[in-house]
């Protein structure tokens, strides 16, 4: 298995919490989100139903709501919760003196 690349994408004072940021990794667009419990996730930007910028959505707990159509994502898992259904990747996050990295 290829070794997995670390890009630094932001710096932890530019994170809110329950805010999403959107960052890009190459062509790769990924959502940071710094919940109420002070974790950061960072999964893939684009909802499954319709394309929508879930860094735009509202952060529940551990859970973004897209913006457009209001599914329900785990940060943790990627997954699309019922009624509905789908996934985005999740990645791996690294916060190293303030830096915030995202492995890919
Ligand atoms: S595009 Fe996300 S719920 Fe429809």
């Amino acid at each position: 298995m290829a070794t997995k690349e670390k890009v630094k994408v932001t710096t932890l004072d530019e994170l809110t919490p329950l805010i999403g940021k959107k960052v890009f990794i190459g062509d790769k667009q990924i959502g940071l989100f710094l919940t109420e419990s002070g974790k950061i996730h960072a999964i893939h930007n684009v909802c499954p139903h319709k394309q929508g910028p879930l860094s735009e959505g509202t952060v529940s707990g551990e859970y973004v709501f897209c913006p457009l159509h209001d599914q329900k994502i785990d940060l943790n898992t990627g997954i699309v919760q019922e009624p509905d259904e789908g996934c985005v990747d999740v990645y791996e996050v690294e916060v190293k003196d303030g830096d915030v990295y995202v492995c890919l």
